[in-house]
């Protein structure tokens, strides 16, 4: 086990564990106090304005009821074959949402893991999955964690901040991004568009990281239940951009096939 790597929020002094009889909070030396949730993850949000901010429960539960199918493992697989070969004792999962990739994660390698979002009600769901990993709440623009602590990082799907990134790496320490593949969900917008189009795979700006590698992930899923073809369309963005007529035509799909593509990005510090 290395040092716990959490800092407070307010004062960025180390946070110390708990006290048996202060099981319910997380201070820091200078005695600020965070609370611990009775789901056991720790809320380290201190800016107003951010309470219901981040993916809502219905979101939530549409992620984590398609992705505890393992309909993207193919993706999961990739990143824990990366992680097994990193030299790494510290990992987090930035943005991690419901937790189904820290949790298959831990499942691969030995190592303290942590995982936060912006979101409570996903970080709730990602601390009931007790996997062994430290949840807690907070902002990636302000990530309460030691600079220069991180060995092995992932960011799926979720905005980046390139100099908040790179300030909580190691030095030598490994980021994994993925950016949707061309044809990922192209059988989906089949469903709910007249005209398709192909995914941009151009690369986010990552400033000072080095771009180590670039790897291909490509699979086709078949779902074959209303409920789940309904879960995959509410985590992604088509559910915010789709005409009525395409959301009419998906309800009465029952049977979807369609290509998952990825494309991840493996950074170095
Ligand atoms: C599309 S989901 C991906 C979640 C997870 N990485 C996965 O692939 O299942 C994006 C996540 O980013 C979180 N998020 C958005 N803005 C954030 C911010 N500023 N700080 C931390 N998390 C944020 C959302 O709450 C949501 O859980
Ligand atoms: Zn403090």
């Amino acid at each position: 086990m290395s040092e716990n790597i959490l800092i407070c929020p307010v004062c960025g002094k180390p946070l110390e564990n708990s006290l048996e009889k202060e099981k319910n909070v997380r201070k820091c030396v200078s005695g600020h106090s965070f609370d611990i949730a009775k789901d056991n993850y720790v809320n380290l949000l201190v800016r107003s304005g951010t309470e219901n901010a981040g993916d809502n429960k219905e979101m939530a539960l549409s992620r984590k009821n398609f992705l505890s199918k393992d309909y993207y493992k193919p993706l999961a697989d990739v990143v824990g074959d990366l992680l097994v070969t990193a030299d790494t004792e510290t990992v987090l999962d930035i943005c991690c949402g419901e937790g189904y990739y820290t949790s298959q994660l831990t499942k691969r390698k030995k190592c303290d893991f942590y995982g936060f979002d912006i979101s409570k009600e996903m970080v709730r769901l990602a601390a009931k999955r007790r996997c062994g990993a430290e949840f807690f709440a907070a902002n990636l623009t302000d990530i309460p964690v030691r600079s220069c602590s991180v060995d092995f990082a992932f960011h799926l799907f979720a905005p980046f901040d390139k100099y908040e990134f790179y300030r909580v790496m190691k030095k030598g320490g490994t980021l994994v991004t993925v950016i949707p593949g061309r044809e990922h969900l192209l059988g989906l917008k089949e469903v709910l568009y007249e005209n398709i189009y192909y995914n941009d795979e151009s690369v986010t700006d990552a400033g000072e990281f080095t771009l180590a590698d670039r790897i291909r992930v490509r699979a086709s899923i078949s779902i074959d239940n209303k409920e789940d073809i309904a879960s995959l369309f509410k985590m992604t963005p088509y559910y915010y951009s789709t005409p009525r007529s395409g959301i009419e035509k998906l309800e009465r799909t029952e049977k979807l096939e369609t290509p998952i593509e990825f494309v991840l990005l493996v950074y170095k510090k």
